[in-house]
């Protein structure tokens, strides 16, 4: 009998991933049969993105993992009806997209493109940028996107350090705690934010904490919009203390069109187009771990739910 994947994701990205996920399925060896509607209780797997289709996920009661197609989870793993495991997404793909944007973001800042850019007089001014390796960059979370972020970073010439819960030992000099945290954002010109939404991660620049940055600092955000307290982001901005904040996620999105970012001076909206997951390759993650559940190993990617990332 085939397995039976749901695609419980919103109808709008049926036609984009049908195709990669069933040449992903035949690759594998894998008999799957992916469906966008089925009796729950006869369903093996659900592939998920939010908002998704299915809110309650107690009918399924065979089904033996709900595999996210995003990379933050933040929005199924709290509910209380998934007891099956959930695996977020990890997928080199998307990946690639996170590192050009992020490096992207910083050589715009360090190179103060927007000076050549915007320019409306006729002025020859030399000044140059500062080598890169005096702009020194600080990444906040240091998992699969921060790791590749930081390492490409660094790859450029610049002084990487990074942050997360736990010590880490990577080729780029890293801190944890509280007092880490002071240490890194004392010390960064740019500070990007590659964390995921939780309970501890919620407002975790705070006005005391962006009051940390050294002066001009750039705040680039492509990690959740909850992890800046966005009324003390445009006090920063507005007294000068921080020189600009590139974000691609918020609170609310869309942002709302009266919402200050948009027209702020010192503020860059992108909208939420950091790093998408790319079906050709995501597509094979998911294939991995159906062909996993089958065989009894273990899942690639099980978020924790205790620490709900
Ligand atoms: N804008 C976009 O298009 C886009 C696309 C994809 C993902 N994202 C966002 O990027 C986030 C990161 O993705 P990822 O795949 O790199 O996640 P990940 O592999 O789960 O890594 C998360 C990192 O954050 C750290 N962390 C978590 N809670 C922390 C805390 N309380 N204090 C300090 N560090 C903490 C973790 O520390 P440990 O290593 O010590 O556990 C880990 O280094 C996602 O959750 C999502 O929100 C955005």
């Amino acid at each position: 009998m085939p397995i039976l994947a749901l695609f419980a994701a919103p109808a709008g990205d049926w036609a984009e991933w049908e195709a990669p996920l069933g040449a992903a399925f035949a690759a594998a060896g894998l008999d799957v049969r992916l469906v966008t509607d089925a009796d729950p209780a006869a369903v093996d797997y659900l592939i998920y993105a939010p908002p998704g289709t299915v809110s309650d996920f107690s009918p399924f009661t065979r089904a033996k993992a709900v595999l996210s197609l995003w990379a933050g989870v933040e929005r199924i793993v709290g509910n209380a009806s998934l007891t099956q495991p959930l695996c977020r997404m990890v997928d080199p793909g998307m990946t690639g997209h996170m590192v050009s944007y992020v490096a992207g973001h910083v050589l715009r800042h360090h190179l103060g493109m927007d000076r050549h850019l915007k320019r409306n007089a006729p002025v020859w001014d030399q000044t140059p940028p500062p080598h890169p390796s005096d702009r020194p960059v600080a990444v906040l979370g240091l998992g699969e996107l921060g790791r590749a972020c930081a390492a490409a970073i660094a790859a450029l010439g610049f002084p990487v350090t990074g942050w997360a819960r736990t010590a880490k030992a990577l080729p780029f000099p890293t801190d944890h705690g509280e007092d880490g945290l002071r240490r890194v954002l004392g010390g960064a010109d740019i500070v990007v934010t590659l964390l995921p939404r939780t309970a501890e991660t919620e407002n975790l620049l705070d006005a005391r904490r962006l009051g940390w940055l050294r002066q001009g600092a750039v705040v680039i955000n492509p990690g959740r919009g909850a992890l800046i307290d966005e009324d003390a982001l445009l006090a920063a901005l507005d007294s000068g203390r921080l020189g600009h904040a590139t974000l691609d996620v918020f609170r609310q999105e869309p942002l709302p069109p009266g919402h200050p970012f948009w027209t702020h001076p010192r503020v860059t909206v992108t909208p939420h187009i950091a790093a998408n997951t790319h079906p050709p390759t995501a597509s094979g993650v998911v294939a991995e771990n159906i062909r996993r559940g089958e065989a009894g190993e273990p899942f690639l990617y099980l978020v924790d739910r205790a620490r709900a990332y």
